[in-house]
Protein backbone atom coordinates (compact mmCIF):
# COMPACT_ATOMS: atom_id res chain seq x y z
CA UNK A 1 0.00 0.00 0.00
CA UNK A 2 1.22 3.14 -0.77
CA UNK A 3 2.17 5.58 2.27
CA UNK A 4 3.29 9.19 -0.02
CA UNK A 5 1.87 9.13 -3.37
CA UNK A 6 3.61 12.06 -4.27
CA UNK A 7 6.87 9.76 -4.30
CA UNK A 8 5.25 6.22 -4.56
CA UNK A 9 6.47 4.74 -1.23
CA UNK A 10 4.83 2.00 0.12
CA UNK A 11 4.69 0.96 3.46
CA UNK A 12 6.84 -2.33 2.73
CA UNK A 13 9.69 0.40 1.72
CA UNK A 14 9.43 2.67 4.81
CA UNK A 15 9.13 -0.52 7.21
CA UNK A 16 12.43 -1.14 5.41
CA UNK A 17 13.94 1.94 6.10
CA UNK A 18 12.80 1.45 9.67
CA UNK A 19 14.95 -1.92 9.87
CA UNK A 20 17.95 -0.18 8.35
CA UNK A 21 17.53 2.15 11.09
CA UNK A 22 15.46 5.09 10.55
CA UNK A 23 13.15 5.83 13.09
CA UNK A 24 11.64 9.50 12.94
CA UNK A 25 9.77 10.88 9.67
CA UNK A 26 12.98 12.72 8.74
CA UNK A 27 14.93 10.30 8.35
CA UNK A 28 12.66 8.32 6.26
CA UNK A 29 12.08 11.97 3.91
CA UNK A 30 16.36 11.59 4.11
CA UNK A 31 16.15 8.07 2.62
CA UNK A 32 13.13 8.20 0.46
CA UNK A 33 12.10 11.79 -0.04
CA UNK A 34 8.48 10.48 1.71
CA UNK A 35 6.89 13.46 3.00
CA UNK A 36 8.74 16.04 1.39
CA UNK A 37 6.34 17.50 -1.31
CA UNK A 38 2.62 17.98 0.17
CA UNK A 39 3.41 16.60 3.47
CA UNK A 40 0.20 14.80 3.94
CA UNK A 41 1.85 11.20 4.57
CA UNK A 42 3.96 12.42 7.15
CA UNK A 43 1.54 10.91 10.20
CA UNK A 44 1.38 7.78 8.15
CA UNK A 45 5.12 7.26 8.34
CA UNK A 46 4.55 8.44 12.25
CA UNK A 47 2.21 5.72 12.29
CA UNK A 48 3.98 3.22 10.94
CA UNK A 49 7.38 3.85 12.59
CA UNK A 50 4.96 4.50 15.91
CA UNK A 51 6.71 5.18 19.08
CA UNK A 52 9.83 4.30 21.23
CA UNK A 53 11.39 1.69 18.52
CA UNK A 54 14.32 4.27 17.98
CA UNK A 55 17.39 3.16 20.24
CA UNK A 56 19.63 5.94 19.17
CA UNK A 57 17.10 8.42 20.24
CA UNK A 58 17.20 6.22 23.91
CA UNK A 59 21.31 6.79 23.83
CA UNK A 60 20.48 10.51 22.89
CA UNK A 61 18.21 10.66 25.81
CA UNK A 62 20.84 9.28 28.18
CA UNK A 63 23.42 11.01 26.81
CA UNK A 64 21.77 14.25 27.79
CA UNK A 65 20.91 12.85 31.28
CA UNK A 66 24.57 12.27 31.96
CA UNK A 67 26.23 15.69 29.80
CA UNK A 68 25.12 18.31 32.93
CA UNK A 69 27.43 15.76 35.49
CA UNK A 70 30.28 16.20 33.25
CA UNK A 71 30.19 20.09 33.34
CA UNK A 72 32.01 22.38 35.81
CA UNK A 73 30.24 22.02 39.27
CA UNK A 74 29.99 26.04 39.16
CA UNK A 75 30.12 28.52 36.57
CA UNK A 76 30.56 32.09 37.34
CA UNK A 77 27.65 34.23 36.51
CA UNK A 78 27.84 36.54 33.48
CA UNK A 79 28.37 40.18 34.64
CA UNK A 80 26.22 42.10 33.02
CA UNK A 81 28.20 44.23 30.24
CA UNK A 82 28.52 48.09 30.94
CA UNK A 83 26.47 49.62 28.33
CA UNK A 84 27.27 53.15 27.56
CA UNK A 85 24.40 54.97 28.22
CA UNK A 86 23.25 57.30 25.48
CA UNK A 87 24.38 60.89 25.20
CA UNK A 88 21.57 62.97 26.12
CA UNK A 89 19.81 65.39 24.02
CA UNK A 90 21.50 68.28 26.27
CA UNK A 91 25.00 66.44 25.63
CA UNK A 92 24.30 66.19 21.76
CA UNK A 93 23.14 69.91 21.21
S1 LIG B 1 2.05 12.12 -0.07
FE1 LIG B 1 4.04 12.14 0.73
S2 LIG B 1 4.82 14.10 0.28
FE2 LIG B 1 2.86 14.04 -0.60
Amino acid sequence: MYVCSCFGVTDSQVRAHQEAGACTPRQIASVSKAGTDCGSCVRRIQGLLGRGGCPRRQTESTAEQTAPASAPASMPAAEPASVPSAPSVAEAA
